[in-house]
């Protein structure tokens, strides 16, 4: 019988390649710095000869490891004995043809979808990675876990940690960073909240570093576990459309940990001969947090089969601290200048033949109206998909006919106080919370019409505006 394991830690620089029994926690490699994959010996690991065959697992969904939509694939992200497995349920998401969002995109009719993850536990995407990153955590025995968060992986730690009583959870979030929706989860869940004076950026620093000194495991998606639950939200996509890919997947990008997980799932369904090719890949930065769009799209790094010109990268990176510049936007999910997996986000843009955009707080919130009015809110960040699917349609990239779905990444309730400011009549309170952020006007407002305690006033409204 071979000794080598089935899964194992590998360090993504083809350059070092230095690989991790895939019991070790660590975020790094030990040798060079580079971020990890999780690597499988595929030829011992048994993966599905079509990817139909998972569909078996439904049938058997009274296990909880096949009811959950990260686990019922596990033969994809197969690190963990089955008896190790935490799910809470996660992964029972809502994929939805939008016509009316296709309109708004111009896109034909038929050809627009919405992958809702605001349906998990938690409200966001998060709970996939999570799930994988607990399972991992449960197999090394730790007793505490720790992130840096802009608010929604906090409230997916806290949920864990609260529900599954494996570990005790210790959040770092930026001061006036994180709107109430999320906050409120991790208060209520029981996290212990750090709030430290700085942004997301400054934090996701500073937790890496606590960590590394009191051993305590991080679920931030720069651990390589997060990413392979994450991976499901494809192979979910996937199965919505009977197997066959889309031409194009469009997410928000921030710490660049879907995007990296998509790219992931893509090569390897794509190298075990499961699918026939590959979707394109966009991702959308928010204007005020657009990294990726000027590492890739305006300064041309690559990820060169493995060795991006860092320099470029460098010298912005070095730049940013000499002006001091914040990232700054409404959808505060994404307002991260230091997305901690950028080099493995490279890597993805060359499997999946990407393309990054930005997109205006303006258009943001125009776009989130737009899901909204179709009956599925989301957060303004996720909104960030469908404002960018639109700008490339406008400029040609993605064609009219062509199969486009956008991730919403977060629930409407996450972040209310930025939909009531969109729609509100009173103009001191938009001004306030939005106009500050570049918004100018509510392009699709439906104001609350205020009347009178009057029976004939409310019966004259009624009759005027519906
Ligand atoms: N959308 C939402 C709703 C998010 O919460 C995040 C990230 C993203 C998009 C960006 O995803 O990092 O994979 O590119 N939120 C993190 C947090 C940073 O702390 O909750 P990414």
């Amino acid at each position: 019988m071979s000794t080598t394991p089935i899964a194992y830690q590998r360090c993504i620089s083809p350059t070092c390649g230095a690989t991790y029994d895939v019991r070790e926690v660590r975020v790094a490699c030990g040798r060079c710095g580079d971020l990890l994959d999780v690597v499988y010996d595929w030829d011992r690991a048994a993966p599905p000869r079509k990817l139909s065959d998972l569909e078996a697992r439904w049938a058997r969904r009274r296990e909880p490891s096949c009811y959950s939509g990260v686990w019922r694939f596990h033969q994809l992200l197969p690190f963990c004995p089955p008896d190790q497995i935490v799910t809470v349920g996660e992964g029972q998401t809502l994929f939805q043809q939008a016509d009316a969002v296709a309109r708004y995109v111009d896109v034909r009719p038929g050809r627009l979808y919405l992958q809702y993850e605001g349906m998990n536990p938690s409200g966001s995407f998060k709970d996939n990675g999570m799930s994988a990153a607990f399972t991992h955590a449960r197999m090394t025995g730790a007793q505490r876990a720790a992130c840096a968060s802009t608010g929604n992986t906090s409230a997916s730690l806290a949920m864990y940690c609260a529900v599954t009583r494996l570990m005790k959870a210790v959040i770092f979030i930026g001061s006036g960073k994180i709107s109430y929706g999320k906050l409120s989860q991790a208060l209520d869940y029981g996290a212990l909240t750090v709030q430290i004076a700085g942004d997301f950026d400054d934090a996701m620093m500073r937790v890496r570093e606590v960590c590394s000194e009191l051993g305590i495991y991080l679920v931030n998606s720069i651990n390589p576990f997060r990413l392979e639950g994450q991976k499901s939200i494809m192979f979910r996509v996937l199965e919505a459309l009977s197997w066959e890919p889309p031409d194009w997947i469009v997410v928000p990008g921030g710490n660049l940990g879907n995007s990296s997980a998509f790219g992931k799932a893509f090569a390897e369904l794509h190298t075990l001969g499961l699918i026939p090719r590959v979707p394109r890949l966009a991702i959308i930065n928010a204007a005020g947090a657009d990294t990726l769009y000027q590492l890739y799209d305006q300064r041309g790094m690559r990820w060169q089969d493995g060795a991006p010109p860092m320099a470029i990268s460098d010298e912005y990176f070095a730049r940013m601290d000499a002006e001091q510049l914040k990232a700054s936007t409404i959808a505060s999910a994404i307002e991260i200048n230091r997305p901690v997996n950028f080099r493995k986000c490279l890597r993805a843009l060359q499997t999946c033949d990407g393309v990054v955009r930005r997109v205006t707080d303006q258009e943001i919130m125009d776009a989130k109206a737009q899901v909204g009015a179709g009956g599925v809110g989301c957060e303004p960040a996720s909104a960030a998909s469908v404002a960018g699917a639109r700008l490339l349609r406008a400029e040609g990239i993605i064609g009219a006919d062509e199969r486009v779905v956008c991730i919403l990444t977060g629930h409407q309730l996450k972040d209310p106080t930025a939909t009531v400011a969109y729609h509100t009549t009173d103009q001191d309170q938009f001004n306030k919370i939005l106009g500050s952020r570049g918004v100018r006007r509510a392009s699709f407002a439906n104001r609350a019409v205020a009347v009178p305690n009057d029976l004939g006033e409310i019966m004259k409204a009624i009759r005027l505006y519906s």
